[in-house]
């Protein structure tokens, strides 16, 4: 097929040269944040007298209708074009004639497409972000159903200290807390509007960039032309902020899984969220989070691709960077696949407190309690802690619990201790006790979910 460039040329592109250099496949997308950078782009040559006033009318009205067409299905993309910028100039220069090839005055696709991109990204990110509110509100939502809901608390997986429910999931609300601040910090970078730098250098025509930054919504026009085609950090900086989201996603998929095994069972998923094997009846896998999981890794993927991308590439475009276009969609994407998934995934499941109950009160896991005991009755903390961890050998040893040692063993130990120790060792008594800021406390958590909502109410 001949090519808007082709003047230069004597021979047509070889198909195949085509079908690799041609990104229509997927820059297609773009086609809306296309044609409307195209309409500010025609209304300020018009306002600028770079182009007629009635040429610049004629190509807004006529962008707006080819936009109505792509909408509406009555215009296909064409595969063969060579990319989205090419295919909508090709549709409005069919319809217009003469005036559609006027557009392209004072533009070059280099900056077309850095601003496409960003147009794109933009709204991208409104999405991700209200995706994780609505993540973050159901976190809320199922913590306070779970604030005295006790549970182990582990390091190293092994349990260490009792903790709740609430606690636990309350932790995931301020991780992604951080990613919205993340994001909205991505989005505000973003939002210079690159357009009007044209192919590298500006241009010699009168063009208003502060005109065209405004019609789009831009904070301000770039600052540099050259930086302004070059430019793909804002790429890297959201895939690097969805690669977080994605990693705090991972995290809690892990638990997930660990939590619905048989060893743990602390909750069940509901049995739309979950999937059976085809050799095994008694299985039900969860397949959500372990995806999630894997898909974490592609995202990250996606994050080196732009960097490893970028890292060599001497200013201004070089056609590499079309190669941009890909990762950042698919951690877009897939980010929005896996939080899509995952909040009713976590809304339905059910959880056994009992179960959590059962395991908090195995594993010595009150044994700082215990130590806290002696050093509240003024011992020195290490003291109390030595003398704790020969409890601990001690229960091992005569096959009991804390709970449930005889006194006459604690006092052989230490004079320091009394009757009131089992109280004070007592699962309920760790975690009320627990009520610094921050901590597991019901109370404590109370609190940790009023300021989680109100902090997403500034979002
Ligand atoms: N399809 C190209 C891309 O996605 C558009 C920019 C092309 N510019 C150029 N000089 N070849 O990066």
């Amino acid at each position: 097929m001949a090519m808007m460039w082709a003047g230069r040329f004597s021979k047509e592109v070889d198909s195949k040269v085509n079908a690799f250099n041609s990104s229509i496949s997927f820059d297609g997308r773009m086609y809306g944040h296309d044609i409307r950078g195209s309409i500010a782009h025609a209304e300020m040559l018009g306002k600028c007298g770079i182009i007629s006033e009635e040429d610049s009318a004629a190509l807004v009205e006529e962008l707006k209708k080819v936009l109505q067409d792509i909408d509406d299905g009555k215009i296909q993309l064409d595969m063969n074009a060579e990319d989205i910028h090419m295919f909508i100039e090709s549709v409005l220069t069919e319809r217009l004639g003469e005036v559609g090839k006027r557009l392209h005055t004072a533009r070059s696709r280099n900056d077309q497409v850095a601003l496409d991109i960003r147009l794109y990204l933009r709204d991208e990110i409104d999405e991700i972000i209200s995706l994780i509110k609505k993540l973050i509100n159901v976190l809320c939502d199922t913590a306070e159903k779970h604030t005295d809901t006790i549970m182990p608390g582990y390091t190293h997986l092994q349990r260490a200290q009792p903790i709740t429910f609430g606690h636990h999931l309350m932790a995931y609300a301020q991780m992604l807390l951080r990613d919205i601040g993340r994001l909205e910090d991505s989005a505000k970078r973003m939002n210079q509007c690159p357009l009007g730098s044209g192919a590298l250098a500006g241009t010699t025509y009168p063009i208003d960039r502060d005109m065209t930054a405004e019609l789009l919504g831009f904070d301000c026009a770039m600052i540099n032309s050259l930086d302004g085609v070059s430019d793909r950090d804002f790429c890297i900086e959201l895939a690097s902020a969805i690669s977080i989201v994605m990693m705090h996603l991972s995290r809690f998929s892990e638990e997930i899984i660990m939590w619905c095994s048989w060893e743990f069972k602390f909750i069940e998923l509901d049995d739309a969220f979950a999937t059976g094997s085809s050799i095994m009846p008694q299985k039900k896998n969860p397949d959500i989070s372990e995806l999630v999981r894997g898909k974490c890794a592609r995202v990250i993927g996606d994050n080196m691709t732009l960097l490893t991308m970028m890292k060599g590439l001497p200013l201004a475009y070089n056609k590499d960077m079309q190669e941009d276009k890909e990762a950042i969609f698919d951690a877009v994407d897939n980010v929005k696949l896996c939080l899509s998934t995952f909040i009713p995934m976590l809304e339905t499941m059910s959880v056994y407190k009992e179960n959590m109950r059962n395991a908090a009160a195995r594993g010595f896991i009150n044994a700082t309690d215990c130590a806290d005991y002696l050093v509240k009755k003024g011992m020195a903390f290490r003291d109390a802690y030595k003398i704790t961890g020969g409890l601990v050998a001690l229960c091992i040893e005569k096959n009991t619990d804390l709970e449930h040692l005889a006194l006459e063993d604690y006092k052989s130990r230490s004079e320091l201790f009394d009757g009131d120790v089992y109280r004070a060792i007592a699962l309920d008594t760790c975690v009320n006790m627990r009520s610094s800021k921050g901590g597991p406390s019901p109370d404590s958590v109370k609190k940790q979910i009023e300021y989680t909502r109100a902090a997403l109410k500034k979002v």
